[in-house]
């Protein structure tokens, strides 16, 4: 793989007849930030640039802590762990994030919003511009972020959790209350489990397995249409980066329905199979994106730099389907990518910058191998030490 596989010029840039071209403005940036007790970062301010961000420092400095506030306050949501109050400094108290946003949409005025994160109490309460929004769903759609962390480099050989949610993750910007569906449909799902093994009456299984079948088809539903919106963007962007004879597919394959019918029928005939696995065997939750290489699951037989190349392709896609849906180029956070003395993994990051057109953070302990290759004109660095964050 070569950095110098950049994506295709497009007509974007305005060009100054013949002079230096002009840089258009990504559609969405984040303009400020604002953070408080969150992990070891006490009060930090940050005004960014709106192209390339590169925050360096030592290990266990605030990098990661850093991109995890931009996602949570555009996503509600933390990439590192599923509870929100092990991001408040030392588990105690609350954070708060505060973040003003651009979106800059054709030739209309800019428009500047702020978003605000706080967590107290026990909860995450947000903000849009000082009002509360009807659901965090509606919220976070607002601020498209794609982020690529270390553990997403598996995102083609890790386990289908990884790629389902890649596709949640599409399907939230297409719709927003495709978010509720699927917790609805978690919690059911291990409600039911519970009834199987107590041995529950058949009206309170089938209640549940009602909630199962219309949560769980339209979480179906919303899931092909992701894989619709991935797989040109995916083959595409792997035609450029992977060698040309190699063929990539991509294939949804359902674990459940998007028949609720079907789907509820289903899990009456499969109770007395299921009351002794861990789990049902029929649902969403056993989708898997399906990736083959010249008609071969991948999984088997890519090499690691064929693996590289197809998460870079997805992780590419899910800006480009993202982009497409909202109208917004989002915000990437790209976490330790480029990390000690791994030239590929360099290399991975800058073919991912080439990629992107839209607001960059990206990580690193080494801000060396990176900012020779990033014109200095739309590159700010960044340092962090010991959770206090400078300009460099
Ligand atoms: N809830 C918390 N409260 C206070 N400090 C925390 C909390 N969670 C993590 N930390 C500490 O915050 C520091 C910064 O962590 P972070 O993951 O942001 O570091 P980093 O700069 O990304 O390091 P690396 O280069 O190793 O990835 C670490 O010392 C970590 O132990
Ligand atoms: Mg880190």
């Amino acid at each position: 793989m070569s950095p110098s596989l950049a994506a295709p010029a497009t007509s974007d840039d305005e060009s100054n007849e013949g002079a230096t071209p002009r840089r258009r403005a990504p559609s969405f940036s984040l303009a400020s930030l604002r953070v408080e007790a969150f992990r070891n970062l006490a009060d930090a301010t940050f005004e960014p640039s709106d192209r390339i961000n590169v925050v360096f420092g030592q290990n266990g400095q605030g990098k990661t802590s850093l991109l995890e506030a931009i996602y949570v306050v555009a996503t509600t949501k933390s990439f590192r762990t599923a509870r929100l109050r092990e991001v408040t400094t030392h588990q105690r108290g609350g954070f708060s994030v505060r973040a003003s946003f651009i979106e800059r949409r054709g030739d209309l005025p800019s428009l500047e919003r702020q978003h605000t994160a706080v967590y107290a109490e026990g909860s995450l309460h947000v903000r849009l511009d000082g009002n509360r929004p009807q659901t965090l769903a509606d919220y976070a759609v607002r601020s498209p972020v794609v982020v690529f962390h270390p553990e997403e480099l598996t995102l083609s050989t890790g386990p289908a959790a990884l790629r389902r949610r890649l596709l949640d993750r599409v399907a939230l910007y297409r719709s927003p209350t495709v978010a509720a569906e699927l917790s609805r449909y978690t919690r059911a799902l291990r409600a039911r489990q519970e009834l199987l093994r107590r041995g529950a009456t058949e009206a309170e299984l089938t209640s549940y397995e009602s909630i199962l079948a219309s949560s769980g088809s339209i979480v179906s539903r919303a899931r092909r249409e992701a894989v619709e919106s991935l797989v040109e963007p995916t083959l595409e962007a792997f035609r450029r980066i992977a060698a040309p004879d190699l063929e990539l597919t991509l294939r949804y394959r359902n674990g459940g329905s998007e028949d609720s019918d079907a789907f509820a029928r289903e899990l009456e005939q499969r109770r007395s199979n299921d009351r002794n696995a861990v789990t049902a065997t029929f649902g969403p939750h056993r989708d898997e994106l399906e990736l083959k290489l010249n008609g071969r699951a991948a999984r088997q037989v890519a090499s690691q730099g064929q693996h590289r190349a197809i998460t870079l392709s997805l992780k590419a896609a899910e800006t480009n389907a993202v982009t497409s849906i909202t109208g917004l180029e989002p915000i990437q956070l790209l976490d330790d990518v480029s990390s000690e003395l791994d030239r590929e993994r360099t290399e991975a990051l800058l073919i991912f910058l080439a990629e992107t057109r839209g607001q960059v953070f990206a990580t690193t302990t080494r801000p060396e191998l990176l900012t020779p290759s990033l014109g200095p004109e739309n590159t700010k660095l960044f340092q962090v030490v010991n959770g206090e964050l400078k300009s460099a």
